[in-house]
């Protein structure tokens, strides 16, 4: 048994099976189960992190004042795509090597896109209100054939969301400036530039990692140049959209509707719980990769990076490389 302690944040139990640790103890790894939570005040963390050697993470806050007692720490797994909220720079400082799942929930965070443009555009959660309450009416919808769907950003989500709206024989324009326009014709989907994709989109779907940079990418402006009608989808991140100016262009008509699995505060307070409360919003609360197929493979990778690490190796799914210049991984 090895001296090594890890901790995992995140849910154990997966569709009768516990991944994670099935693989740590298959390791000879002591692990504990802790639910964290975004806010995980910073007593907690601190406490949670000390002596542990690995963390199974969910969305807690990594930063230099979190990580202030995790002295003995070695690696951070998060499970899942997004490491906005963990500083980067303050992990390969301290010689902490941060990993993630790219790939593995991709299907699922694309079935989840594909499911918001359909309630939204068919009023799914409308209707269902309606009928419930003893109605048996909707608002007319539309045909996702006859549709353009344009994409924000495509990598492996993006893409998997591309090859599924072709297969709904939707009109795909993506922009995105690292992808190369050849790589998305072979998807079915056409390159454009920014302006483009405002104005011929019907719903546009974001698929960019949170950043400083991506910060409010959705604003007013963003809005005003999107089609009268249309809808916005956001499976990524709350934080790239201004929601005051979305809950302004949702209340005018000027965007018809919005599918969000994500807000800018979670669980929604303030405009973020004011927005989901609309009629014309269709949201879930950040379950995009909640499948069980999806988990799975992603405690899985999160799982066996943490034994790389603390059995010496270089981890499959490496988000900080500078660190490993600090550290004799093979
Ligand atoms: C991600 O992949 O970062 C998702 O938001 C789940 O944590």
């Amino acid at each position: 048994m090895s001296e090594d302690r890890c901790i995992i944040t995140v849910g154990l139990d997966i569709g009768g099976r516990q991944p994670a640790a099935e693989i740590l103890d298959a390791a000879g790894f002591v692990w504990t189960h802790k639910y964290g939570a975004p806010h995980w005040a910073d007593d907690a963390t601190h406490a949670a992190l000390q002596g542990m050697s690995a963390i199974l993470a969910g969305s807690e806050t990594f930063d230099a004042n979190t990580l202030r007692d995790a002295t003995a720490l070695k690696v951070i797994a998060r499970n899942g795509v997004g490491y906005d909220k963990v500083d980067l720079d303050a992990c390969t400082e301290r010689g902490i090597v941060v990993t993630y799942t790219p790939g593995v929930m991709a299907d699922a965070v694309a079935d989840l896109s594909m499911a918001l443009l359909l309630g939204a555009v068919r009023h799914i959660a409308t209707g269902d209100r309606i009928i419930k309450s003893g109605g048996y009416d909707v608002p007319i919808g539309e045909d996702l054939p006859s549709m353009t769907l344009g994409l924000l950003g495509c990598g492996r989500i993006g893409a998997e969301t591309v090859r599924r709206a072709r297969g709904f024989r939707m009109r795909v324009l993506v922009h995105d400036p690292y992808v190369a326009a050849d790589d998305l014709h072979k998807l079915g989907a056409e390159a454009v530039d920014r302006d483009t994709l405002l104005a011929e989109a019907d719903a546009i779907s974001l698929h960019v990692p949170m950043s400083a940079d991506n910060a409010n990418v959705v604003n007013a402006q963003f809005l005003a140049a999107m089609r009268p009608g249309s809808y916005l989808i956001n499976t990524a991140r709350g934080g790239l959209v201004d929601e005051k100016a979305l809950l302004a262009a949702l209340q005018s008509g000027h965007l018809a509707g919005a599918g969000l699995d994500c807000q800018a505060t979670e669980p929604p307070v303030g405009v973020s719980a004011e927005l989901v409360a609309l009629d014309n919003v269709v949201a879930s609360p950040h379950s995009g990769s909640l499948t069980i197929t999806a988990r799975i493979r992603m405690a899985e990778l999160a799982a066996r990076s943490m034994v790389d690490v603390l059995q010496g190796r270089v981890p499959e799914q490496i988000v900080n490389h500078e660190v490993l210049a600090k550290l004799s991984l093979s």
